[in-house]
């Protein structure tokens, strides 16, 4: 198995959200990540599964992190409830972590178990608009260990004011296939 988190961060702040939404719409950053996530396992909390239009992403299986035992998903087929992050240390198939802040968090800074073996790096690169309503969310922290515990393998890929780079676990065996999936959906396009 191998974990892939995958973000688009603001420049300098490291900025993911406003309130419950992405302060940017860039088209080929939805369709690199569509690209990324296509027939994969998706893990998503529930606030950014909910900001999925009608709560899904065609051609995908998602597992909603939630603490809401009860918690009803759109598609009971594709989208499975999990109520404890250990769940993902022994899963059997490729994941790609896609948010929010507090399931990027969860993986990249509470056990070394859990650690993404690669991380998309994506940096949305100009000033947000002003007067934008809602708590800012960012993932300082994240950047912080990707920093400390990653190296960087891929050039920087500059597509519409959005820079991507690929980073894998320092030391660590990566899977060639699944790495090689990753810069086939970059590079694409
Ligand atoms: N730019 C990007 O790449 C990107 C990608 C995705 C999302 N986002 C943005 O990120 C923001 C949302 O981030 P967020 O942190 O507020 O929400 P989130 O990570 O999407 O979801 C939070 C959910 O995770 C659950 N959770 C937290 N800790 C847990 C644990 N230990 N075990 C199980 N479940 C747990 C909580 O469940 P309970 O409610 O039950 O406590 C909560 O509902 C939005 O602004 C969204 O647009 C940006």
């Amino acid at each position: 198995m191998t974990k892939v988190a995958v973000w688009c961060r603001h420049r300098g702040d490291n900025i993911i959200g406003i309130g419950p939404r992405i302060p940017w719409h860039v088209s080929s950053d939805f369709k690199r990540f569509r690209r990324l996530t296509a027939g994969q396992n998706v893990v998503a909390g529930q606030t950014t599964y909910e900001t999925f239009p009608n709560r899904t992403l065609p051609d995908r299986r998602i597992y909603v992190l939630t603490l809401d035992s009860d918690y009803e998903v759109a598609d009971s087929a594709n989208h499975f409830v999990v109520n404890d992050v250990n769940f993902f240390k022994n899963f059997a198939e490729d994941i790609y972590i896609s948010g929010g802040a507090s399931v990027y968090r969860l993986f990249m800074t509470t056990d070394l178990l859990l650690l993404p073996d690669i991380v998309v790096d994506c940096e949305y690169q100009p000033d947000l608009p002003v007067g934008l309503v809602g708590t800012p969310v960012d993932i300082s922290s994240c950047i912080e260990v990707l920093h400390r515990r990653y190296r960087q393998v891929s050039p920087d890929y500059e597509q519409d004011g959005i820079v991507t780079r690929v980073y894998v676990k320092t030391g660590d065996f990566v899977e060639q296939s699944v790495l090689k999936h990753v810069f086939t959906a970059i590079e694409k396009e």
